[in-house]
């Protein structure tokens, strides 16, 4: 019987961006025990897509070439446990944030930081870096669920965005205060999800309340050496660095939330999958507004 075909974006080596993206056709995948075969309506790229491309974990992803990065074709498969039906009301589009982006905010507020989503639960005031990107709007959105005080960080032309998401105070992350992380009104954070990079403890660490903890999303070295530090000094304040473990039960949650119209996904920019390399491109760029997200059907 004759192999069926699909389209997908390819690369078979580690480095060369977006230039190294192939579009090709390849088998469809076969499914095994305990997986499903998904039509790829849409997807949206996040950083570790070229972050992996880049060489970031290998040898151990990819672990083998040709790979397809972040589900760049027509099909795909996925563990059944990790996947959720998508209701009619949320779009293709607006889907393909949600389970990477959308669950790390999800994870990072609720579990990491114990925010409730339903507004009980001590008041708490939140710092969000980088809250125009992927992770970062999201994140605005679900502390407004959770009755926070929001104050975010981002570039001067995404202020009003932010501010319409739920923001109570937002900083230009280019100016003084912005890079000091202060809030105008004086508030102390009891929880910061650190969606940019590049930021250091000294800039986090007088910002914070008694227990105020930094929730790490890029973690690196320093972020590990601060934490054993202040395991050792004894520190009440604390970094705690976080990589998302999809789980079935909690995306079901957060498409929940989508789907009452709670929150909503911004949507950067839309790209075919014959053009992903743009995506790609953009992604890699870093000052995307919300997702990008490459449609392989219309
Ligand atoms: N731990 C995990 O499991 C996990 C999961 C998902 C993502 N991540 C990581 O989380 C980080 C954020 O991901 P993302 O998808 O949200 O990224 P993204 O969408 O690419 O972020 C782009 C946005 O960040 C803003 N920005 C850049 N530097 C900033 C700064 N210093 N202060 C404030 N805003 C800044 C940009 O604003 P301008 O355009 O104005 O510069 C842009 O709007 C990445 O490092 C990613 O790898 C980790």
């Amino acid at each position: 019987m004759a192999t069926k075909l699909m389209h997908a974006l390819i690369y078979d080596r580690y480095g060369g961006g977006a230039a190294a993206l192939k579009y090709v056709q390849v088998p469809i995948p076969i499914v095994k025990k305990d997986e499903i075969l998904v039509k790829i309506e849409a997807a949206s790229l996040n950083p570790l897509d070229w972050k992996l491309q880049s060489g970031i974990a290998r040898p151990f992803s990819p672990r083998r070439f040709p790979h397809i990065p972040g589900g760049l074709a027509e099909y795909a498969v996925a563990k059944e446990k990790l996947t959720v039906v998508r209701p009619s009301e949320i779009s293709a589009a607006e889907g393909a944030g949600l389970p990477i982006a959308g669950l790390t905010a999800y994870k990072a507020l609720t579990q990491c930081a114990g925010l409730n989503l339903d507004g009980t639960g001590e008041h708490m005031n939140i710092l969000i870096t980088a809250a125009s990107g992927g992770v970062g709007h999201y994140a605005v959105q679900l502390a407004r669920l959770g009755n926070a005080h929001i104050t975010a960080t981002c570039g001067t032309r995404n202020i009003e965005l932010v501010k319409s998401l739920g923001a109570d105070e937002v900083l230009d992350y280019k100016s003084p205060d912005g890079a000091a992380l202060k809030s105008p009104s004086g508030r102390k954070y009891d929880a910061v999800l650190h969606c940019a990079t590049g930021i250091p403890w000294s800039s986090f660490e007088p910002n914070l309340s008694e227990n105020g903890k930094v929730i790490d999303i890029t973690p690196g070295p320093s972020t590990f050496v601060t934490f054993v530090l202040n395991k050792l000094t004894f520190s009440r304040k604390q970094i705690v660095p976080m990589i998302l473990t999809p789980r079935g039960e909690d995306l079901a949650q957060f498409v929940k939330l989508v789907k009452e119209k709670k929150l909503q996904t911004v949507i950067d920019s839309t790209y075919p999958l014959s053009k992903a390399g743009d995506a790609w491109a953009k992604s890699m760029d870093g000052h995307a507004t919300g997702k990008i997200i490459v449609q392989a059907y219309k």
